[in-house]
């Protein structure tokens, strides 16, 4: 009896450590390791953004729905640097998505690849051409490994940038001219930029500081998705393609602040950059964006310091796989607790794994007291 009492007191109380140390799996966190010397970083935070299934648009227009917002504004054509000015427009933001939860990849609903349209029209609008550009809504992207699946268009004339950005000296950027590819003798190249004072101080031409690298991709990028990601750590920033490394970039181009992530498709007619307009309507597409960060925000740091009981746990830490479009973190029952995320048919709203969680933890306590 008074055995048969201890022993159950003892698997109770391995089971509240079991249930204090490890509630969830990644509860400290999503790692990361980068070359040289596969050193390891973890990121607290985390945003996954699947364009294939979620809909920007769908319902009344609402700021921030889903972590992003899309831009309206313009640019006159001295701010633009070019011959035309840029109009940011809503109508250029196209969700393009696949019913069933499942499929990944295919045409979406309205035809053509499935995945966020962002679209550079060939019509001229008073003096403007007219583009697209969505915006994460907190800016608060520290340093953190960022993705984005994207096939960028064949048509030339434009640029289509996905980058990190906080001020026009703290910016990083991977920009793609699709005036610079040529098929016939297959070269691709792809613009990796760090924007900073040294670059403001050349008159935005990043080309004549160290945060400046035209690199020829592998692969032909407007026939495929393919994924795009940078690394922002404290003294580095790395960018990949299909998780092969394309340059690193240190020293003091490297930001220093916390800011958002964007996406855009734009021309203005440049001949030094962007060139265009396109000749006819062009589409940039992104599958999706995967976030992992250190949030700037001391509320999401207090999160995390409640959340995270004990790093050295065996699933307190997930790794962050690399270029795989289907996996998402927020798509596995126990793997984003107290993180926000966002699904099709949630209504935008957030999902919360607490709650099932808390009662199964429960249920199995339940069981444990009666034995
Ligand atoms: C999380 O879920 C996976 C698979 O559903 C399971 O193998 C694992 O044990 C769970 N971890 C925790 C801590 O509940
Ligand atoms: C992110 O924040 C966590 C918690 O403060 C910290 O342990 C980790 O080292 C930070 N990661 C980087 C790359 O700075
Ligand atoms: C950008 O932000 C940094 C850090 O706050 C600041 O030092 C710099 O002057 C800003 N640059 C511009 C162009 O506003
Ligand atoms: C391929 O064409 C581009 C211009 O479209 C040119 O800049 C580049 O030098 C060419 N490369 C080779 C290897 O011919
Ligand atoms: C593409 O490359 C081929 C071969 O190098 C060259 O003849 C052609 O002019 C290039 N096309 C453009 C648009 O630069
Ligand atoms: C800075 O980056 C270059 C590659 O661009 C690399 O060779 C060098 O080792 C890096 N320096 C440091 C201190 O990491
Ligand atoms: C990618 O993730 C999906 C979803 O978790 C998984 O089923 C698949 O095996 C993964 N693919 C690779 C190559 O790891
Ligand atoms: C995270 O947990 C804290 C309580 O520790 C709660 O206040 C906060 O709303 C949670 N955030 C999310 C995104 O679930």
């Amino acid at each position: 009896m008074l055995y048969g009492t201890m022993t159950s007191l003892r698997s109770l109380t391995s089971f509240s450590i079991l249930l204090g140390f490890v509630l969830a799996d990644c509860e400290c966190g999503y790692s990361i390791t980068t070359s040289p010397g596969d050193t390891k970083y973890v990121f607290t935070d985390l945003l996954e953004s699947d364009f294939v299934h979620l809909d920007l648009t769908d319902g009344p227009p609402e700021y921030g729905k889903y972590g992003w917002a899309p831009q309206e504004f313009d640019m006159s054509s001295d701010v633009a640097r070019g011959p035309y000015g840029e109009s940011f427009s809503l109508q250029n933001v196209v969700s393009n998505t696949i019913a069933d939860a499942q499929t990944f990849e295919g045409s979406g609903s309205k035809g053509g690849d499935a995945g966020l349209n962002l679209v550079v029209k060939s019509e001229i609008d008073n003096g403007m051409v007219t583009s697209a550009d969505i915006s994460t809504t907190v800016l608060q992207y520290y340093h953190g490994t960022f993705r984005a699946g994207i096939k960028v268009t064949d048509i030339p004339g434009t640029c289509s940038a996905f980058f990190w950005y906080m001020n026009d000296t703290q910016e990083i950027d991977i920009e793609f001219l699709s005036s610079e590819f040529n098929k016939s003798n297959n070269t691709f190249p792809v613009n990796l930029v760090l924007q900073s004072k040294e670059s403001k101080d050349a008159g935005f031409d990043a080309s004549k500081t160290d945060g400046f690298k035209k690199v020829n991709l592998a692969f032909d990028p407007t026939t495929e998705f393919h994924e795009y990601r940078i690394d922002f750590l404290s003294d580095r920033v790395l960018f990949y393609a299909d998780a092969e490394l394309l340059t690193e970039m240190n020293g003091t181009g490297v930001p220093s602040t916390p800011g958002n992530l964007q996406l855009s498709h734009w021309s203005n007619g440049n001949t030094g950059w962007s060139q265009g307009p396109p000749k006819e309507d062009a589409t940039t597409t992104v599958s999706y964006v995967k976030a992992y960060f250190n949030s700037s925000l001391e509320s999401r740091q207090q999160d995390y310091r409640i959340r995270c009981k004990d790093p050295s746990a065996p699933t307190a830490v997930c790794a962050v796989p690399d270029n795989n479009a289907t996996f998402f973190f927020s798509n596995m029952q126990n793997m984003t607790i107290n993180q926000t995320s966002y699904h099709e048919n949630s209504g935008g709203r957030t999902r919360q794994w607490w709650l099932p969680l808390f009662a199964a933890a429960l249920g199995t306590c339940a069981w444990l007291v009666g034995l």
